[in-house]
C-alpha cells in the first residue's frame, strides 16, 4: 500500500490525524478555501469545536460553502479576523492550531500572510496550545513576502528550547528548494515559554 503523501498539505493532515480524536478542541489561523477547515471538522466531528480565521469574505464565504456541502457546518465558528487576534476569540486550551501561509490560491496575490502577524499568532497560539498539542504551519518562500516570512519563523523556531517545544522540519528533498514545506511543533509541558507579543 503506498501510504506516503505525494504533497505536503496531505502529510500535514495524516500527522494531525494520528494525534487528533473526536471531540478535540482546534483552530485553522488561515481557512482559505477550506480545505483544512474541512479536514479539520472531519477530524473532531460535530462534538469537537473549529475555529478559522481569514481576513477575506471570499475565503470565508468558500469554506462555509465547503462545510455546508459537507454538512459540517456546526462545529465550526467561523472568523473575519486576522490570526493574530486569535486570543480575543479563544481563551481556551486547544489541542491543534493549523496555518498554511500565503496567498488565496486563484486569489489575490497582494492579500498574503504578513511576518509580523504571523510571528504574532504563532506565539499566542503556542501559548494557547495544551501539552502535547500540535501546531502546524506551511510554508511557501518562493514568493518575496513568504521568503522574509520564512527566515522570521525558522528564526523564531530555532529560538526556542528543546525541552519546551519539539520542533520538525518536513520537506521534499528532490524538489525545488522553493517548494512549500512544514514546520511542526510539539508543545511539551502546560506552562507559558514566553510571553506572547
Ligand atoms: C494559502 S491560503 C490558506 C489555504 C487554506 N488553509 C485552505 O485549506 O484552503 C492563506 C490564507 O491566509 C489568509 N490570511 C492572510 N493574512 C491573514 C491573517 N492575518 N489572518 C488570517 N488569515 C490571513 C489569506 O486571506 C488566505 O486565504
Amino acid at each position: 500500500m503506498n501510504t506516503l503523501p505525494h504533497n505536503i498539505l496531505t502529510f500535514v493532515h495524516s500527522l494531525l490525524s494520528q494525534h487528533l480524536k473526536t471531540g478535540d478542541c482546534v483552530a485553522d489561523c488561515t481557512a482559505g478555501n477550506g480545505n483544512d477547515t474541512l479536514f479539520l471538522a472531519e477530524t473532531v466531528g460535530k462534538t469537537g469545536k473549529i475555529w478559522a480565521f481569514d481576513i477575506q469574505e471570499v475565503a470565508l464565504h468558500n469554506t462555509r460553502q465547503r462545510l455546508q456541502d459537507a454538512g459540517l457546518s456546526e462545529p465550526v465558528e467561523l472568523i473575519l479576523d486576522g490570526h493574530q487576534n486569535i486570543d480575543q476569540h479563544i481563551q481556551q486550551p486547544l489541542d491543534a492550531v493549523m496555518f498554511n501561509l500565503g496567498y488565496l490560491p486563484q486569489g489575490d496575490k497582494h492579500c498574503t500572510t504578513q511576518t509580523d502577524s504571523t510571528l504574532i499568532a504563532i506565539k499566542k497560539s503556542l501559548k494557547l496550545l495544551r501539552k502535547n498539542g500540535i501546531l502546524s504551519v506551511v510554508l511557501y518562500s518562493g514568493h518575496a513576502a513568504g521568503f522574509a516570512e520564512c527566515a522570521a519563523i525558522e528564526q523564531f523556531s530555532g529560538s526556542l528550547k528543546q525541552q519546551d517545544y519539539d520542533i520538525l522540519r518536513y520537506q521534499f528533498a528532490n524538489r525545488p528548494k522553493t517548494a512549500p514545506y512544514a514546520l511542526i511543533f510539539r508543545k511539551m509541558t502546560d506552562e507559558i515559554i514566553f510571553q506572547a507579543a
